[in-house]
């Protein structure tokens, strides 16, 4: 078989119709027909291959791509609805409050693309409807399928539910591509809503607090023929995977999506940020007499070549962002302070406030985030405050209004175990010193471990960690692999006898607990909770060991050069980890996890291109494309962006003007390319294409 950098065009044209055929021989075999003809591996190395093909040719990719689609089979999920997995991520969009961060945003793409100044940038702005996203595949122009976004990379399948939706179109209008999925929002009108309120009350339910609610209540109906009596709407703004666009334009996209029937959210294409603040603030001034909610703006660059290319960092996409509209105030009375104890031992007062409802939602509880806060404001037990709330965000406490009696004083011992806390210099926040050994430290921690983005166990949430803990039984994560026998041991009774479990829960949760023993590396790295390390920094670090084995062996001291070597890892992060890893008891409690679990080796995401595996480091100015443009492709190609050369660095591309680590490479006889050789290697721009496919 021809390596893939050996292949000329025509070649490499007839091998991804080859692929694309023989792939989807295997997806049927293995999905439909239940009897796989070849293993997985043979079976990742025809996709691996396909893709590595493709990001040398982006041109050649084939409508029916391969790489656009992923097969996987629903399984039951416990609460009745079965899970699919997104053919793309699901993702979400990062927040811009001002003009300022939109100004970013543009020159944030700008830069990205490397764009002179003359080339204009076409924006589209749509308001941003405050309901919840949901994925509808048609198959040649049929409704067949429909999910729910859930962690954005696996959601529910609410087909039935959705089917329901009079806004839904259940066929295509006129030609339609062999696939296409459709994205947008599921929503109430506030006609609906305070209808559905009325009804719920009468028959003695609880009340929805808000639409957003309702909505969401709505579709998780296990009976579609609820769903269909509360009159839900959407709106069609994005899409998932599709065989064929109708346009090269988001505009197009959207124009196309109307025309097969579906209504599209409103929107207007913009062409500098006076242009972009000018349609939030009209659509911001008539946001009460919409008959739904909006809570903002999504700002999309219109060419698709250029969302390609900008691509997605962490969760969200580099091509979107949501303008969000001013936060919604109320006042209210702080009825007392209480403090927080954080996963990190970090104490985060917590204001107790007199119930008073803020832009439809109830609140009774708002973040006063430190001490500082706390003094600078002058916040006080039974002072009168400006509260405000804004989207998902915790609600804050702007300023007072009438001052309370006597000012606060923040505790210095943790008020969960009585251990001295500290206020170390230069920190703003209090710590409890108690470590391990803090009841309120070891639950929070259990709770972020099971948490959606960390082991996301089932039937395992704050309240039962809660419980396993004030038990004894789970007091570290290795206990929940341990679960059965731990509360035999305890000398309690069986799960199915205590209060609020019965045998299908019990069993659901042992069998949602084996489930999770097989983890991503990402996954098990974040969800032990060390400061500094999110999804973000989480995923870096699987990415650039990709096995538990070689993670592990890089937690010791005298690995902080490498770790920091790691381009995006600084100084705080790798600290934190070594700190970590240093503690003996942290070693215990690791050990004792990590036996019981199957962790997965992180997917390279091309194991077949040449780059894959390899430490890359760039140098000096590119021309062609920015820094970050480049780091992102090698990245997609499996390898891995180094800050510094060393002996470990395979590959160094230096740029105009690059200076010492090209002279560092040259030392230590590390292959040099320039940027013409890097693009041939990494492929190109993404040309746009000058007619409309379709
Ligand atoms: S685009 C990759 N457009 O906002 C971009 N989202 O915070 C994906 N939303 O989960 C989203 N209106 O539920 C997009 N016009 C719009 C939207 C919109 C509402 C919601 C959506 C998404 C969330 C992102």
């Amino acid at each position: 078989m021809t390596a893939v950098a050996d292949l000329d065009e025509a070649q490499a044209k007839a091998e991804l119709a080859r692929l694309a055929f023989e792939i989807r021989f295997h997806d049927t075999a293995y999905y439909q027909n239940d009897a796989p003809a070849i293993s997985d591996a043979e079976y990742d190395a025809l996709r691996q291959r396909n893709s590595a093909i493709e990001a040398r040719f982006p041109n050649l990719k084939r409508a029916d791509s391969p790489s656009e689609r992923i097969g996987a089979s629903p399984t039951d999920g416990a609460d009745g609805f079965s899970k699919v997995r997104h053919s793309r991520p699901m993702l979400s969009l990062g927040n811009a409050f001002n003009e300022a961060d939109v100004a970013d945003f543009l020159a944030g793409i700008r830069r990205f693309l490397k764009l002179d100044d003359d080339t204009a940038v076409a924006i589209v702005a749509e308001p941003k409807i405050d309901g919840l996203s949901a994925a509808l595949r048609y198959e040649n122009g049929v409704f067949v399928q429909g999910a729910t976004r859930g962690d954005g990379e696996v959601g529910e399948d609410i087909t039935a539910n959705l089917r329901t939706i009079a806004d839904l179109p259940k066929r295509f209008l006129g030609d339609a591509p062999e696939v296409f999925e459709v994205r947008g929002e599921v929503f109430m009108n506030h006609g609906a809503f305070a209808e559905l309120n009325r009804k719920q009350e009468a028959a003695e339910r609880p009340a929805y607090a808000n639409p957003r609610n309702a909505a969401a209540g709505s579709l998780r109906q296990l009976d579609p023929g609820v769903t269909a009596s509360r009159q839900l709407s959407f709106r069609a703004y994005a899409w998932g995977e599709v065989s064929a666009l109708p346009s090269h334009t988001q505009a197009g996209v959207l124009a196309a999506m109307q025309a097969w029937g579906f209504k599209v959210q409103e929107h207007e294409v913009c062409r500098n940020v006076a242009e972009m603040m000018a349609y939030h603030g009209a659509t911001e001034a008539g946001r009460s007499a919409r008959p739904y909610d909006i809570d903002g703006i999504v700002y999309k660059v219109d060419r698709l070549d250029w969302q390609d290319r900008l691509g997605a960092a962490s969760r969200s996409p580099r091509w979107a962002i949501a303008h969000k509209f001013a936060a919604e105030q109320a006042q209210t009375l702080v009825e007392d302070i209480d403090i927080q104890v954080g996963r990190t031992g970090k104490l985060t007062p917590v204001a107790r406030l007199k119930p008073v409802t803020v832009g439809g939602v109830v609140v009774s509880n708002a973040t006063l985030h430190n001490e500082d806060y706390i003094a600078e404001k002058e916040i006080r037990k039974g002072a009168m405050v400006l509260v405000q709330r804004a989207g998902d965000v915790i609600p804050q406490v702007l300023s007072v209004v009438e001052p309370g009696p006597a000012a606060f004083v923040f505790p210095s011992i943790c008020p969960a175990c009585g251990a001295n806390a500290v206020r170390e210099e230069g920190e703003v926040d209090w710590r409890c010193g108690g470590g391990l050994n803090c009841a309120a430290q070891s639950v929070e921690r259990l709770r972020h471990f099971v948490s959606r983005n960390a082991f996301d166990i089932e039937g395992l949430g704050e309240k039962q960690i809660s419980a396993f803990h004030d038990a004894g039984v789970v007091m570290q994560p290795g206990h929940i692999f341990q679960l059965r026998d731990r509360i035999n041991k305890t000398g309690g009774k069986p799960l199915q006898e205590w209060e609020g479990w019965g045998e299908t829960s019990a069993n659901n949760l042992f069998a949602a607990i084996d489930d999770r023993r097989r983890i991503s590396l990402e996954r098990l790295i974040f969800a032990l909770g060390i400061r500094h390390v999110g999804q973000g920094n989480a995923k870096l670090l699987a990415r650039n060991y990709e096995t538990l084995a070689k993670f592990q062996a890089a937690m010791t001291p005298d690995s902080l050069q490498e770790l920091l070597d790691i381009d995006g890892i600084g100084e705080k992060v790798a600290k934190a980890l070594l700190a970590f890893f240093d503690d003996s008891h942290n070693k215990v409690v690791w050990d004792a996890l990590v036996g019981g679990l199957d962790v997965q080796d992180m997917e390279r995401a091309d194991t077949t291109s040449e780059l894959a595996g390899k430490t890359l480091v760039f140098t000096g100015t590119l021309e062609q494309t920015s820094r970050a443009e480049a780091k992102a492709r090698a990245e997609a190609l499996g390898a891995k962006v180094s800050g510094s050369v060393s002996a470990k660095t395979d590959l160094v591309i230096a740029g105009a003007a690059a200076g010492s680590k090209l002279k560092k490479a040259q030392a230590l006889d590390v292959k040099v390319i320039d940027e013409a050789e890097w693009l041939a290697l990494a492929g190109g721009h993404i040309e746009l294409q000058e007619e409309e496919t379709s």
